[in-house]
């Protein structure tokens, strides 16, 4: 298990609950701060489509209800689902207002099928910071062995 006594945190959002479900897991297992973004206007899951898809495509910076200070976090997860092969519009949002440069990042997606360029578009906005693990889930929700995949990818990050 990771016993790091680093400051961590968990940056996420889940529309239809997977990533939660993993963020769950992970918070069972070590010390760690959780902010769940919160969309100043929700996305419903027929909007994620429309809207969420134009925003990603656009890289539009979609306004956050959280008040976010990652200044006293050693650690940072970002966990998103993929949407259109990348990460949602809200980290476009968090990666413009938060400063990663010196951080320790481990990236989370979960997918229908394929993460696409989710990372690759993280790591393009996070130059400094440094990666030192990233993982995908594919379907999560219907993964019985769900809690010992997280067990496994948490313990190999110290
Ligand atoms: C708008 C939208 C776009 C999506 N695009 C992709 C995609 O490009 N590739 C993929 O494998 N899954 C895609 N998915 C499926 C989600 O990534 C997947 O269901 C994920 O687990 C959802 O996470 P959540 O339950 O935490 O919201 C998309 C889902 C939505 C709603």
């Amino acid at each position: 298990m990771s016993e790091t006594n680093k400051k961590q945190v968990i940056i996420y959002y889940s529309l239809t609950g997977s990533v939660k479900k993993v963020v769950s897991e992970i918070s069972k297992l070590i010390s760690i701060d959780i902010i769940e973004l919160k969309p100043q206007k929700p996305y419903s899951k027929i909007s994620a489509f429309t809207k969420g898809i134009f925003q990603n495509f656009f890289g539009n910076k979609p306004k956050i209800k959280n008040n976010i200070d990652i200044s006293v976090y050693d650690r940072i997860f970002l966990a998103t689902p993929v949407w259109a092969s990348s990460f949602v519009p809200l980290f476009n949002t968090v990666l413009n207002i938060c400063d990663f440069k010196g951080k320790e990042i481990v990236l989370i997606s979960c997918c229908g099928g394929s993460n696409g360029k989710t990372f690759d578009n993280f790591k393009k906005k996070l130059k400094g910071a440094k990666i030192i693990g990233e993982i995908t889930f594919i379907k999560p929700n219907s993964k019985s062995d769900l809690s010992e995949a997280v067990k496994y990818f948490i313990s190999s990050l110290d």
